[in-house]
């Protein structure tokens, strides 16, 4: 024993024979203690500690005394008037073909990625976008991104609107989106989605959480990666399975998909009935999704502790069994987009039966857009700390003395729950 822990042991017998006596006041518990210190670790964890690659725990057998707890720390928060602070506006001409005119926001050198080839100079400039009302924080501190619903386009013609991707990236994660309403309609086609920033599309794999077309009422969950990951047919999620490869080469570009059950998880229901919260968990266990109806958003996600270990199963699940969450996935950044037509919207619109005419000529009326708009109170992304066995820190490039600090705590207190 050294020094230090032969100290902790001496602690810790003194706290155990303490705490026993029933007689005395004034002294926490054991398990208060514990509560206590799991609340100051997420005290001393700034907002920008922006976790990424929470590196597989390692079991340890010495440490298995104590049942483990997982500790949610927020990472990061976009919401209000800093929403947009930290993202790129995507301007190039859409990578899934729609006939729809991304509007720059921010004047950003162009991405490397996948998309290059698409980019064409079609964009106007921040300040008339901004002028154009296309994206803004209302009184409310809600944040709107829509389509263009004042212009009359062509037939042919692209309608304006805006895709947004993070400046952060990040290698698993707990993202928890709350919002009022999602685009909807005839023609429209909006996704809440992460990609892979790093390398060439699908090789660092695209996680669709939210995403459909026209007057879908069910979401649509989608897993792309390279060859080698596939979702389990029968699996702990609720949703109905429609394509099991997750091959993005494959059966046109689709991947793997499940669609939610419920039938307010998309659409015109979706947004009557107040949105709701849309969680994406990327951890060892694989990458789930759940949809949590306006009034059904758990007590731990209103309080800004989540536990997604207490949740209902969810809505989509890609087990690690068939796919490799860290192998298929990396580096992911978060995007907001609003297309027309296009690849999914553009193909199915004919067979479609609520929609009239053809998706070009639905496209020239700006009021066929009144619907085609993201309101969102808050994005939220939560890295995790295992208070159990060797415990990792999140591995981000720039090592903050928070994170140090952080991790001098936990060692410090996973020796004493080893010693008690
Ligand atoms: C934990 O215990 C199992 C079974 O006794 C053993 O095979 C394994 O190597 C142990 N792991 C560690 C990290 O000690
Ligand atoms: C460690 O804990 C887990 C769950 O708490 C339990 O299933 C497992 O059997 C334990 N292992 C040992 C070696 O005690
Ligand atoms: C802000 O919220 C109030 C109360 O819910 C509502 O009446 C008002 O319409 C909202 N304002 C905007 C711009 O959405
Ligand atoms: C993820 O990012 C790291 C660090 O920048 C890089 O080394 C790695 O190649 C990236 N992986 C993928 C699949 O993009
Ligand atoms: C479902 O979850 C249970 C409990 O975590 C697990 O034992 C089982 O293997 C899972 N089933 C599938 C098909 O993933
Ligand atoms: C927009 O939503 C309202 C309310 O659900 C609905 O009555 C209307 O038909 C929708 N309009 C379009 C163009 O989608
Ligand atoms: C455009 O849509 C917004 C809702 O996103 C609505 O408040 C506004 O009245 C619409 N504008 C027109 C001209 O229809």
């Amino acid at each position: 024993m050294t020094r230090r822990t032969r100290l902790y042991a001496g602690l810790c017998s003194a706290y155990l024979l303490l705490t026993a006596a029933q007689g005395i006041h004034g002294l926490p518990r054991f398990e208060d203690l514990k509560e206590a210190f799991v609340d100051s670790v997420k005290s001393i964890v700034p907002r920008s500690f922006a976790g990424q690659a929470l590196q597989r725990r390692q079991q340890s057998n010495s440490t298995n005394s104590t049942s483990e707890t997982d500790v949610w720390i927020l990472a990061d928060e976009y919401s209000g008037h800093t929403f947009f602070d930290d993202w790129k506006f995507f301007t190039g001409a859409d990578p899934t073909n729609g006939l729809v005119e991304y509007v720059l926001l921010q004047l950003n050198s162009m991405r490397t990625n996948e998309f290059d080839e698409f980019i064409t100079s079609s964009y106007v400039d921040q300040d008339t976008a901004f002028s154009e009302g296309l994206a803004y924080v209302d009184d409310n501190n809600t944040v709107i991104m829509k389509g263009d619903n004042t212009s009359w386009v062509n037939i042919g013609d692209t309608r304006k609107s805006v895709r947004i991707e993070s400046n952060k990236y990040w290698n698993g994660g707990l993202f928890l989106l709350d919002l009022n309403r999602a685009p909807w309609g005839c023609a429209v086609w909006p996704a809440f989605w992460t990609l892979g920033a790093l390398a060439t599309w699908p090789t660092a794999g695209e996680i669709d959480i939210l995403e459909g077309v026209h007057d879908n009422i069910h979401n649509h969950v989608a897993w792309h990666t390279n060859p080698g990951c596939v979702l389990t047919e029968t699996g702990n999620y609720t949703g109905t399975v429609d394509q099991t490869d997750c091959n993005a080469n494959i059966n046109d570009n689709s991947g793997c998909g499940i669609s939610d059950w419920s039938r307010v998880s998309y659409g015109e229901s979706f947004d009557a009935q107040g949105g709701g919260v849309y969680a994406m968990l990327w951890d060892e266990t694989g990458i789930a999704i759940w949809y949590f109806y306006r009034v059904s958003i758990p007590q731990d996600i209103q309080d800004g502790d989540p536990k997604p270990k207490t949740w209902s199963m969810p809505s989509a699940s890609l087990a690690p069994e068939g796919c490799d969450p860290f192998q298929y996935f990396a580096n992911h950044s978060i995007v907001f987009d609003i297309t027309f037509c296009g690849d999914w919207a553009g193909n199915s619109y004919a067979t479609t039966p609520g929609c009239p005419g053809t998706c070009a000529e639905r496209l020239q009326d700006p009021a066929n857009f009144i619907n085609a708009s993201w309101s969102i109170n808050s994005l939220k992304i939560y890295t995790k700390e295992s208070l159990q066995g060797t415990v990792v820190s999140a591995g981000h490039a720039t090592s903050s003395p928070h994170s140090s600090m952080l991790l001098t705590a936990v060692v410090g207190l996973l020796m004493l729950l080893a010693l008690c």
